[in-house]
């Protein structure tokens, strides 16, 4: 986020417009919590994670009052054109703003969880990924020496994007996404069956999994314990939690940041309002807000097929 609030700031500067940063977002909003902010401020800042101008969950913007409320205070600065940096929680209440206030607004596509329809890749995915990919790289030492089964707990709201990408990264054998899910809710007993026959084929006990966050009953801790304690399988929990939004952002974050940060300014220069400012296909594109909340954009099917049919089957094959 500090990357992408760098470059909104920087072309602004650039296009000699004047800006205003809200802090604690929505919340600093209603509080009227303005601060001026210019170039000298964000030069050094697309390093570090997190944002200087901090962040909040805000649960009464969605009121009618509230955005009403946040049209008088940016009125009250003659704000013109509002830059949102979020996820799908922001860009909601970005568009239930617009109907109460008369300035442009521009989304810019900031979560870890990839889950915004329009655009490729969002804001911090790709350090999200890194993380976990490392943290997976960590744990398999442990399930090497030990012949251990491990279940990695990783983020993503509602979306398996970080655990289908941390899974390829680091070669793990198998993941539990809520898009699998949906379609066909993995049991205990094909799992088992699983670990079983991939310990089999390769002749030992090593074998990694992803979970996505909330697609289990009692998550990884409740699956670990199952498994060792009804299929005497060692078998050991880890919880990645925050750590998956923190540390030096990845270098296809920050330039991905710098680039929509800008792309953010000059939609709001063409006139461009209610969008998001997003990368397709290597095109800048400008997304209609609602859009990237309602549609969604799938998993790579290619990856799942190459995961499921060639690295670890799910199925028996003939070799197996
Ligand atoms: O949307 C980003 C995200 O990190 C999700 O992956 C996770 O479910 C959630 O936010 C955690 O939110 P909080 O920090 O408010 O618990």
């Amino acid at each position: 986020m500090n990357a992408a609030l760098r470059a909104v700031v920087l072309a602004a500067e650039h296009y000699g417009i004047e800006t205003i940063a809200f802090r604690h977002g929505y919340q600093g909003l209603l509080e009227n919590d303005a601060m001026p902010i210019k170039a000298k401020d964000v030069l050094h800042i697309l390093q570090y994670s997190g944002t200087i101008i901090k962040s909040a969950r805000c649960q009464r913007f969605k009121e009618a009052d509230a955005a009403q409320e946040a049209a008088a205070n940016l009125d009250s600065h003659n704000i013109d054109a509002l830059v949102i940096i979020g996820g799908d929680g922001s860009f909601r209440g970005a568009d239930h703003l617009a109907n109460h206030w008369q300035g442009k607004i521009i989304g810019v596509p900031g979560t870890i969880d990839n889950d915004l329809y329009g655009t490729d890749m969002t804001i911090g995915y790709a350090t999200a990924v890194n993380i976990a990919m490392d943290a997976l790289d960590k744990i398999r030492d442990t399930a090497d020496a030990m012949d251990r089964v491990f279940i990695v707990e990783v983020m993503g709201r509602d979306a398996g994007f970080i655990g289908l990408g941390s899974a390829m990264a680091a070669g793990a054998e198998r993941m539990i996404l809520p898009e699998l899910q949906k379609e066909k809710p993995l049991t205990v007993a094909a799992l088992v069956k699983h670990i079983q026959r991939v310990q089999e084929i390769r002749g030992e006990g090593s074998y990694v999994m992803v979970l996505s966050e909330h697609q289990w009953p009692g998550g990884a801790v409740a699956l670990a314990e199952q498994l060792e304690a009804e299929h005497h399988l060692p078998c050991r929990p880890c919880l990645l939690g925050h750590i998956q939004r923190g540390g030096a952002p990845a270098p296809a974050d920050r330039i991905l940041a710098s680039e929509l940060g800008v792309h953010a300014v000059e939609l709001l220069l063409a006139g461009e309002h209610r969008v998001m400012a997003g990368k397709r296909a290597n095109e800048r594109v400008a997304v209609p807000l609602p859009d990237t909340w309602q549609k969604k954009n799938p998993l790579d099917q290619n990856l799942l097929r190459i995961q499921h049919e060639i690295f670890n089957p799910v199925k028996k094959n003939r070799r197996t």
